[in-house]
């Protein structure tokens, strides 16, 4: 998989894939992952990347001219399954989604500033638009930097246990149920005895209990679809 993305900030997006599993990811040649800065594709001295909103009101907007020509220059060298504009009213962000986006070959992912981007850029180049969240981030780097850890996380071979992700909290619309490890006893507070017990399909399906009651408790959403 390659993943492009264009951003005014390169530098704030830089750290996630320079540590642990996105790293790893990377140096065993499973994903790419290329940063494109928009100044680099403007035509005015200033290197300008935004402008003021027609019909008036505060603040800019990101010009549809440097965005055009960064992504068909892109689009010149490969196809892309997806677009992505990151933006806060866009579809929320959920295990599904990075699932689906997790199967493609080439992305590219947008980050929004400012007010936002011409709606021209939307209409013409965006196939998807995607938030993290219900609140406004000054930017979409870090929306960015959320969606492709939770792609990347997925691609074959990029978690050290392949079932690992299987069993992760929403892949089965289900919150994911308590963990342990050792020690069995710490200050008094005790390991649940059943997992001692050797008895497989009675902790698996004390498992799927916990993930049950867990969800009822904390995401009834999730139950209801
Ligand atoms: N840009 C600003 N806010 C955002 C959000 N919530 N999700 C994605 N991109 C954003």
């Amino acid at each position: 998989m390659r993943i492009d993305i264009i951003t005014v900030l390169p530098e704030l997006l830089k750290s996630p894939f320079e540590a642990s599993i996105l790293k790893r990811a990377i140096e065993a040649n499973l994903v790419e992952v290329h940063f494109h800065n928009l100044r680099n594709y403007t035509s005015d001295r200033y290197k300008s990347i935004d402008d003021t909103q027609f019909g008036g009101g505060a603040g800019m907007v990101m010009m549809v001219e440097p965005i055009d020509k960064c992504i068909t220059a892109l689009k010149e060298q490969r196809d892309y399954d997806e677009v992505i504009y990151m933006t806060p009213d866009g579809k929320t962000l959920n295990q599904g989604m990075a699932n689906h986006l997790s199967l493609k070959e080439n992305i590219i992912i947008l980050c929004g500033h400012y007010k936002g981007v011409d709606q021209r850029v939307r209409d013409h180049f965006i196939t998807r638009e995607i938030s993290i969240g219900d609140y406004v981030l000054s930017g979409g780097e870090l929306g960015a930097a959320v969606l492709c850890d939770a792609i990347i996380r997925l691609i074959p071979g990029v978690l050290g246990n392949e079932t690992s992700a299987l069993t992760d909290s929403f892949q089965d619309n289900l919150l994911a149920p308590p963990i342990y490890t050792k020690p069995r006893e710490y200050k008094g507070w005790k390991v649940p005895e059943l997992l001692f017990s050797g008895n497989f399909p009675k902790i698996e399906k004390w498992r799927e209990e916990q993930a049950y009651q867990r969800t009822k408790e904390r995401r009834p959403d999730l139950l209801e679809d």
